[in-house]
């Protein structure tokens, strides 16, 4: 059976930006840089993009186009014989489901607020009923699940009638309304009160005050997950994207585009909430609730503001829908690359997806006072850190081992993958800092954030190191993995 195909370059450019841009942009990106200090953390977020998310990227596409599969199938089929590669798809797996568990009942939150800017119930309120709303919204599970419900079933349906149909024209539309709404936003915020203090937040920045509250490892680590996030790395979620298309063009240039796409969009995000923060007087570090309690007060100061608020959930709901969609390609691709027919891994998938979404969607407060995370955890903050801090890092690291290990694909096979078609080429220096400081980098700020975060003492840092980096190395030099006699 001969795989689908994109249509066009365009689209394939476009539906993988559709998978990485989402909430991730507008919503995770400036919540996450509020809490860890505002331009610090842009920064270090900044170059953890190009030299840790940029070069993952590639690889996913990599694994992709030369496996022709999707990640359940990708690493079996790329494995040198004999190697137990293919036990990698668990992490994949596991991430797809982890997301939607969550992603879903935010996406819903998006819903929720593009029919409240439209029946008009946002208009006039003042700080306190802003906050108070997002807060009934997150207490009324009969609401939360009605709008999940929503999200998933709409993402299936556009799924369900396969790649070009579906997927790749839905996504065009609905990513070329994003950029016009928001840059409309952009310039908007330029003119409020406290443009000057929001920008100088998200611009200027300022170590001193940004360690006050964080130490720098989870500053690190924050920004870790991020970029992951934000990439949509380490899930094999992009890996399927480059099984569609063909070798002409090479992989960095395609991986260059997905990366500069997905940042102008979460540094407009940032400029469109910051000096809303400012002018409404809401803390920039409040949590996930950031957008929901600032923008509609942006919008009800604004000319017609009741229509541009509609018009920019709608958009932040497509954009979260590209993503899901995205998402759910992937996991029906799963279930089809096992012999299920797309029909079936539908029906299959969406009452899956509907269940296993149920705990976030109801689970509110359920996890107050869990300590690791603090009082006031969620059921979404609790999954959000075991994908974005957890799942994407040791995914990530699981695709470099997989691209530069001789006891895996390996670097030729990989090298040669990502270098042929036209375009920007991956230098040859790249080796040695794919190989052996990459891992290095992203296992260092994991382990450091986990010691942080789950309260160990510092000095448990450098020996947890010095036990995990060479366990990397042999890795590398093989030990687990069988060597690759057979295959020539
Ligand atoms: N990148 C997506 C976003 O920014 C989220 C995502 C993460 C998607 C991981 C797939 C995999 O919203
Ligand atoms: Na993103």
């Amino acid at each position: 059976m001969k795989r689908e195909k994109f249509s066009s370059r365009l689209g394939f450019v476009l539906i993988s930006a559709g998978c990485a841009i989402g909430l991730g942009n507008v919503w995770r990106f400036p919540y996450i840089t509020g809490q860890y200090g505002g331009a610090a953390f842009v920064i270090i977020y900044l170059i953890f993009l190009a030299i840790l998310g940029l070069p993952i990227m590639t690889m996913e596409f990599s694994v992709g186009r030369a496996s022709q599969k999707s990640a359940a199938r990708s690493f079996e089929v790329l494995e040198p014989a004999g190697t137990r590669w293919h036990w990698t798809k668990l992490v994949p797996l596991l991430g797809n489901y982890m997301l939607m568990m969550y992603y879903t009942t935010v996406g819903g939150w998006t819903l929720a607020y593009f029919w409240k800017m439209i029946s008009g119930s946002m208009d006039h309120l003042d700080t306190a009923q802003v906050g108070n709303a997002f807060n009934e919204l997150l207490s009324d599970p009969a609401q939360q699940v009605g709008w999940m419900l929503a999200v998933t079933v709409i993402g299936f349906l556009i799924c369900s009638r396969g790649l070009k149909g579906g997927v790749e024209k839905v996504s065009k539309y609905m990513m070329s309304l994003l950029f016009v709404i928001l840059i409309v936003l952009v310039i908007h915020s330029f003119f409020l009160d406290g443009a000057k203090e929001g920008l100088s937040f998200y611009l200027i920045p300022d170590f001193k005050s940004a360690l006050e509250n964080y130490s720098l490892g989870e500053i690190l680590f924050a920004a870790l997950g991020q970029s992951f996030f934000t990439l949509s790395l380490g899930i094999g979620a992009l890996a399927i994207f480059g099984s569609y298309i063909d070798k002409q063009h090479s992989l960095v240039s395609e991986s260059v585009n997905v990366v500069l796409l997905d940042t102008t969009v979460a540094f407009l995000s940032g400029l469109v909430i910051f000096p809303a923060c400012f002018t409404y007087n809401v803390d920039a570090g409040s949590g996930p609730g950031l957008i929901f309690v600032t923008l509609p007060q942006t919008f009800s100061e604004m000319a017609g503001g009741r229509l541009w608020g509609a018009l920019f959930f709608m958009f932040l709901a497509f954009a979260a829908l590209t993503t899901v969609i995205a998402v759910f390609e992937n996991i029906i691709a799963f279930a089809m690359d096992f012999g299920w027919t797309r029909k079936k891994a539908v029906l299959v998938n969406i009452v899956a997806i509907m269940i296993l979404s149920l705990p976030c969607a109801l689970g509110f407060n359920v996890l107050s006072g869990f300590q690791p995370f603090g009082a006031g955890t969620t059921v979404q903050d609790l999954e959000d850190f075991i994908l974005s801090n957890t799942l994407l890092p040791l995914g990530s690291l699981l695709y470099l081992l997989f691209c530069t290990s001789r006891y895996a694909w390996g670097w030729d096979n990989y090298y040669e993958e990502v270098n042929s078609g036209k375009g920007l080429k991956l230098p040859r220096w790249t080796k040695g800092y794919l190989t052996y400081i990459l891992p290095l980098i992203i296992i260092f700020i994991l382990i450091q954030g986990f010691i942080e975060k789950l309260g160990f003492p510092a000095n448990y840092l450098l020996p947890a190191l010095c036990l995990i980096y060479p366990l990397y190395l042999l890795l590398q030099a093989r030990i687990v993995y069988k060597k690759k006699e057979q295959k020539q």
